[in-house]
C-alpha cells in the first residue's frame, strides 16, 4: 500500500514548484518559472514574483495531480515553505496551501527552505548519510550547513555569505561581462574558451585568521569591473572567456576550499552540494576532485532537483510526517526571514 502521500509547495522567489512524494520517492514535480518576466529588470521582482505565483498555482497543482495520477483526496498531507524568502510570494504559497489542506481535510506542514533544499537529495540518493554537511549556492543563498538529523534537530548553520550570493556574483559579472542573465550559465558556457589563469581574481576570506566557514563576493564583481576598466583604459576590449573562466575559478576554488574544510574539523564524510550553482562544470569538478581526494563522498542532485522545486518541500513533509511530527495550524504565517 504505501506510506502517506505528501504534497509540496514552493514559491519563496520566482519559481512555482509542486511536488508529491510518498516514501522518499517522487511521483510528480512540477515547476512554473517567472524567470523570463524578471530577465529585463536584470533579477528577481517580487512584486511581479508574487502575481507569476497566483496565475501559476491552480495549473501547476492540477499538473503534478495528473502526473502522480491521483485526486486531491489522494493527498494525505500538505507541506508549504512559510521561510525564507519574498514574503508576497510566500503568501500565495501559503495561502493555496491552507486551501488545499483544508479542501482535503489533510494536516500542513511549515517547512524552512533550506531543509528543502538539503532533502531535495534524498530523492535522488536515498536517506542522506547523516552527519553530512550541506552547501547551498544559488541566487539567494551561499550557505554551509551541518546536518546531524534532519527532522529531529535543528540543523547548524556553520556560515553564510556577508553580502552578494555566489549565484548573484555570477549574475552581476555576467552582466559586467555584456552576457545574458540569469549570467551563471552563462559564464559557464563562455568559460569553456577561456583561461581560468589570465587573470587572478582574489578569494575572498580564506587568509588565516579569517572565518573558515564565510563567504564574501561582492569584491568578486568590484574586481571584475576594474580588470575590465583596465582593459578599456588602455584601448582594449578584455576576452570575456577569459574573464568568465577565472571568475568561476576564484568562485569555486573558495566554495570547495570551505566546504571540504567544514568536512574535515566535523569529521564528517560526505559532502551535499545543491543550488543552481551547484550546475556549475567548474564547481563539480573541483568538488569532485578535492572530495576524492580527502576520502569524502559527494552528493549532488540532478539540476532540476537543485534549482528551487515543490519536491523537495514534499521531501521534508514526508519525513516530518512519518517522524510522527506536529503539523502547523491552519492559521500558521509566513518567516520571510527565517532563521534556521
Ligand atoms: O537555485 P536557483 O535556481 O534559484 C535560487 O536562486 O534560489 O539558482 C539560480 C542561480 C542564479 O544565480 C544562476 O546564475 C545560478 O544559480 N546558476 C549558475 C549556473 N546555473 C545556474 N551559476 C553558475 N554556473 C551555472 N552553470
Ligand atoms: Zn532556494
Amino acid at each position: 500500500m504505501g506510506g502517506p502521500v505528501v504534497l509540496g509547495i514552493e514559491s519563496s522567489c520566482d519559481e512555482t514548484g509542486v511536488g508529491i512524494v510518498r516514501d522518499g520517492k517522487l511521483l510528480a514535480h512540477v515547476v512554473a518559472s517567472s524567470m523570463d518576466e524578471h530577465a529585463r529588470f536584470g533579477g528577481v521582482v517580487p512584486e511581479i514574483a508574487a502575481r507569476a505565483h497566483l496565475h501559476a498555482f491552480n495549473p501547476v497543482v492540477r499538473r503534478a495531480l495528473d502526473e502522480a495520477g491521483l485526486r486531491l483526496s489522494g493527498i494525505d498531507a500538505v507541506a508549504v515553505t512559510t521561510g525564507p524568502g519574498l514574503s508576497g510570494a510566500l503568501q500565495v504559497g501559503l495561502a493555496g496551501a491552507k486551501t488545499l489542506a483544508y479542501a482535503a481535510g489533510v494536516p500542513l506542514y511549515g517547512v524552512h527552505h533550506l531543509a528543502g533544499h538539503v532533502a531535495a537529495d534524498t530523492l535522488e540518493h536515498g536517506p542522506l548519510p547523516e552527519p553530512c554537511v550541506v552547501l547551498i549556492v544559488s541566487g539567494g543563498h551561499t550557505s554551509l550547513l551541518l546536518v546531524r538529523d534532519l527532522v529531529r534537530e535543528p540543523i547548524l548553520h556553520l556560515g553564510d555569505t556577508r553580502d552578494d550570493a555566489a549565484g548573484e556574483c555570477f549574475d552581476k559579472v555576467a552582466r559586467i561581462l555584456g552576457l545574458p542573465y540569469p549570467g551563471g550559465p552563462a559564464i559557464d558556457r563562455a568559460a569553456r574558451d577561456g583561461d581560468p589563469k589570465a587573470v587572478v581574481f582574489p578569494r575572498p576570506l580564506t587568509r588565516p585568521g579569517d572565518d573558515p566557514y564565510a563567504f564574501s563576493f561582492s569584491g568578486l564583481k568590484t574586481a571584475a569591473a576594474r580588470w575590465v576598466e583596465q582593459h578599456r583604459l588602455r584601448g582594449a576590449e578584455p576576452s570575456v572567456a577569459d574573464g568568465a573562466a577565472a571568475l568561476q575559478e576564484a568562485v569555486a576554488d573558495v566554495l570547495t576550499r570551505k566546504a571540504l574544510a567544514a568536512c574535515r574539523a566535523y569529521d564528517v564524510k560526505t559532502l551535499v552540494v545543491v543550488g543552481g550553482v551547484a550546475a556549475n562544470s567548474r564547481v563539480r569538478a573541483l568538488a569532485e576532485r578535492r572530495c576524492a581526494s580527502a576520502g569524502i563522498g559527494l552528493r549532488v542532485p540532478p539540476m532540476t532537483l537543485c534549482t528551487d522545486n515543490g519536491a523537495m518541500i514534499a521531501a521534508v513533509g514526508d519525513l516530518l510526517v512519518r517522524a510522527g511530527a506536529e503539523p502547523a495550524p491552519l492559521d500558521v504565517t509566513i518567516d520571510p526571514s527565517a532563521p534556521l
